[in-house]
């Protein structure tokens, strides 16, 4: 089957940081509490969500004042739901591999195979301040995670495991037992910059970008793929976007000015100040938030920018758009979750899979004409 047969699939942030997912003091029905997460992720499994993303902060960033921890988080997610993938934010420094590795091995176990990890390369300096971590350069922290993600998979597979690292070694190490999944768990990772598109054609599973123009996450998926191919690599794509869906343009585009004017300026101003620091350090620049503008730093991962703001309709059009430059699954995020995540599952969901049957079909008819 080709990859543009493939159903695209969904994954949602999970909100276990405080606020929402835009600086913005708009009313949210969203909440950060476990109870409303275990609602939350049960109806995304019954409305298409494949996968629930957590986040990691170790102090208040953009206004989020409280943040539950990931890997618990992700674990106490899966222990309420059946089917659905709980992806858990993993930060190498805090985090040491034989430690990850470990902990995911027997979640693992626990939860029949449906823990994976996106391990993400930090933006917030004065975190790592706090909490007594070193903070290398940009390239460097993508060093680092490379040899993070190096080490896990190979804990995961094989025994005896050795490894020289400039950051992490192992020597003669046998993990017992081995996490269900094979090959292994699944990597995904955060980041857009150079360092990250080439982490991601070497290591990872999964490469997960900030949300952009169809047009601009076409250049990143064309980079990665030929990168990846070079190093006989093969990566899924995943791209955030923050969904507003209403049954007329005119109101979904009214939830997106409401969410823009009420912005917590002094907050997005300070998110905006950390990312700027750091990316410094990127060489070339092209990091996600590197050409973030205030509006587009409301959704901290500009969400926005991927403009599935519309009428289910519109919202379908554009994800098959996205899916036929080679994005494999569309992270979403939402104003009022739950109630949003029904209704993307009952009106938008059915328009989508329409859509990439009538796409197969046609691919079918020219395929037999040819
Ligand atoms: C989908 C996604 C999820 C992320 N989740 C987290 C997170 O939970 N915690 C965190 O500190 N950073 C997170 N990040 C940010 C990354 O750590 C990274 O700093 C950022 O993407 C900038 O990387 P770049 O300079 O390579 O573009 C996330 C990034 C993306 C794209």
């Amino acid at each position: 089957m080709t990859q543009l047969q493939q159903p695209i699939k969904f994954a949602y942030w999970v909100p276990n940081v405080s606020g929402g997912l835009v600086v913005s003091n708009i009313e949210q029905r969203t909440d950060w509490s476990y109870d409303y997460n275990v609602r939350l992720a049960q109806a995304a499994e019954k409305n298409g969500f494949e996968y629930a993303l957590t986040q990691i902060r170790f102090t208040a960033g953009y206004g989020a004042e409280n943040q539950h921890e990931s890997v618990s988080f992700s674990h106490a997610l899966l222990a309420k739901t059946e089917k659905l993938k709980v992806i858990a934010a993993i930060l190498p420094g805090p985090w040491k591999p034989a430690l990850a590795a470990k902990q995911l091995a027997t979640i693992d176990y626990l939860t029949e195979g449906r823990i994976a990890i996106n391990v993400v390369s930090g933006w917030f300096r004065g975190e790592f301040d706090a909490i007594g971590e070193e903070w290398p350069e940009h390239d460097q922290r993508y060093v680092r995670s490379e040899e993070f993600i190096r080490t896990l998979k190979g804990i995961w597979t094989t025994d005896n495991y050795s490894f020289d690292g400039k950051y992490y070694q192992f020597q003669n190490y046998t993990l017992k037992p081995k996490p269900l999944q094979k090959p292994h768990i699944e990597v995904f990772q955060g980041g857009s910059s150079r360092a990250a598109r080439d982490m991601a054609s070497r290591v990872s599973d999964w490469y997960f970008t900030n949300g952009n123009t169809v047009e601009e996450i076409q250049k990143q998926v064309e980079d990665i793929r030929t990168k990846a191919k070079a190093n006989n690599h093969h990566v899924k794509i995943g791209v955030n976007a923050f969904i507003i869906a209403r049954d007329t343009e005119e109101e979904a585009k009214a939830v997106l000015r409401e969410i823009i004017d009420k912005a917590n300026t002094e907050a997005v101003n300070a998110f905006g100040d950390a990312t700027r620091e750091a990316g410094a350090a990127s060489p070339e620049q092209q990091g996600n938030w590197a050409k973030s503008s205030f509006e587009d730093l409301v959704q901290y991962n500009d969400g926005f920018k991927t403009n599935l703001i519309g009428t289910p309709q519109q919202i379908a059009e554009r994800i098959v758009a996205l899916k036929n430059v080679g994005v494999d699954l569309i992270l979403s995020g939402f104003l009022h979750f739950i109630e949003e995540v029904e209704y993307f599952g009952e009106k938008v969901l059915p328009l989508v899979r329409q859509l990439e049957l009538q796409q197969e079909k046609e691919i079918e008819i020219q395929a037999k004409s040819a």
